[in-house]
C-alpha cells in the first residue's frame, strides 16, 4: 500500500514538472535567435501598446508588444481579416513593476497554426510548441492574439 502511495506521489510530481511544456527546446531557441537577430525591439508596437504599459494577463506587471512587418501589412489592410497570416511575429518582453525585465513570449503563425514560446529574462525557453496553457487563455482572442483586434 505505501509503495502504491509513493509510486502514486511521484507519478504527481512528475506530472506536475511536465506541465510546463518545453516540448521544442531547439526550435524555440532558433526562433528567439531569429527575432533578435532582426531586433525586434525596433519594430512596430502593437496597436494599443505605444509605450509600455501594465499587462492585464497574470504573467508580468508590464509589457510592451511588438509585431513584424506581416503583422504591420495586415493591419494596414483594412477591415474583413479572418485570420493572421502566416509569417505574423508578435514578441512581449514582459517587466516586473521594478522595470526588471522576466519574461519573453513569442507568437509565429506557420502553416500548421501558431507556434508558442516564452522564456526567461536570460533567454532559457521554459514553453514550446503549442501548450495547452497558452492556447487554452488565447482562444478568446482575435484568432489567438489577445492584446489587439483583427482588422
Ligand atoms: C491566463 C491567460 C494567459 C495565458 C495563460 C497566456 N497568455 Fe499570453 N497574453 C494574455 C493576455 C491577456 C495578453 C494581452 C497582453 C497583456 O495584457 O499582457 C497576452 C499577450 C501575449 C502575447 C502578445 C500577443 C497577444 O496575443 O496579445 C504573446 C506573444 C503571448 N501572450 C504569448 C503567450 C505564451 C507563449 C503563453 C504560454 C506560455 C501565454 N501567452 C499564456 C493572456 C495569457
Amino acid at each position: 500500500m505505501l509503495d502504491v502511495l509513493r509510486a502514486s506521489s511521484f507519478a504527481l510530481v512528475f506530472a506536475l514538472l511536465s506541465c510546463r511544456q518545453n516540448d521544442d527546446p531547439e526550435g524555440a531557441e532558433s526562433l528567439l535567435e531569429q527575432v533578435q537577430a532582426d531586433g525586434y525591439r525596433s519594430w512596430a508596437r502593437a496597436p494599443g501598446y505605444e509605450a509600455r504599459r501594465a499587462s492585464s494577463a497574470p504573467h508580468s506587471d508590464a509589457v510592451e508588444i511588438f509585431v513584424n512587418d506581416v503583422v504591420s501589412t495586415a493591419l494596414a489592410s483594412g477591415p474583413g481579416l479572418a485570420e493572421w497570416p502566416v509569417g505574423s511575429i508578435v514578441v512581449k518582453d514582459g517587466y516586473t513593476d521594478d522595470g526588471e525585465l522576466e519574461l519573453v513570449a513569442v507568437m509565429e503563425k506557420r502553416d500548421a497554426g501558431w507556434y508558442w514560446a516564452e522564456y526567461d529574462a536570460d533567454g532559457t525557453a521554459l514553453y514550446s510548441g503549442a501548450p495547452s496553457i497558452c492556447t487554452d487563455c488565447h482562444e478568446s482572442g482575435s484568432d489567438f492574439v489577445r492584446a489587439f483586434p483583427l482588422p
